[in-house]
């Protein structure tokens, strides 16, 4: 496979993938088993198509090159860990802070510093060193993966929003717009209102 923008590097990046989804779903059981409830509701994870990267690449300028679409691009390979409560998106943020050979290159916290149109999410892109060549060619190499954290309300919002932002023919954006914020902030104000609950719940117990 030496035809795409990732040129000979898809079996890494597949295999850092895999490994990263191992390490996630390994935390969560070992969550259960202790604690008796999971880290997070579900996991999602991609290589972005090479027609997403393609055009990622043209976009920023970059040359469609596999060390752009490896390297100066980050989100080559894509999770995202959609949690129940507010809380937990921080307990998953620390479990991966604490992986070995992993560093956290980049954090934005979308759910302190709202977006202003709504979004909330927690992101971080991190760097691996795994036992494959990069595209400096070092071995172990350094590779990238970006990590999206979020509750079900705001996974729910985001997917919504996505869908309706490619509808250029909508009469009154404006509208449109304040009432995506106003349905992102009562969804939120719902997220905080769980958490309170989930809170008295643990304390009664
Ligand atoms: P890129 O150049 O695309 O990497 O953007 P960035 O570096 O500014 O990244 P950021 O962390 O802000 O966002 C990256 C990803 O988060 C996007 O590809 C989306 O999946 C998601 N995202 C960010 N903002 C929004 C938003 O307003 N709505 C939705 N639905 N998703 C968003
Ligand atoms: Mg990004």
């Amino acid at each position: 496979m030496t035809d795409t923008i990732y040129g000979e590097y898809v079996p890494a990046l597949e295999a850092v993938l895999n490994d990263l989804v191992r390490r996630i779903q390994a935390y969560n059981e070992k969550e259960k088993k202790q604690n008796g409830e999971a880290a997070y509701e579900h996991l999602i994870y991609r290589l972005k198509s090479q027609d997403s990267m393609t055009a990622k690449c043209r976009r920023k300028g970059l040359p469609q090159i596999p060390h752009s679409a490896v390297h100066d691009i980050r989100d080559a390979i894509g999770l995202r860990i959609v949690c129940r409560f507010i809380d937990d998106i921080y307990v998953n943020v620390n479990y991966i802070k604490a992986f070995t050979e992993c560093r956290v290159v980049q954090e934005k916290d979308y759910i302190k510093h709202v977006k202003p149109n709504g979004y909330r999410s927690y992101h971080m892109i991190i760097e691996l060193t795994e036992p494959y060549k990069d595209v400096d060619g070092v071995n172990p190499g350094h590779f990238f993966a970006e990590i999206q954290i979020r509750t079900i309300a705001m996974d729910s919002w985001a997917s919504l929003e996505h869908q309706m932002k490619y509808k250029h023919d909508i009469q009154n954006p404006e509208m449109i717009v304040r009432e995506l914020k106003r349905c992102a902030d009562e969804l939120a104000a719902c997220d905080v209102s769980m958490q309170t609950i989930r809170n008295l719940i643990h304390t009664v117990q």
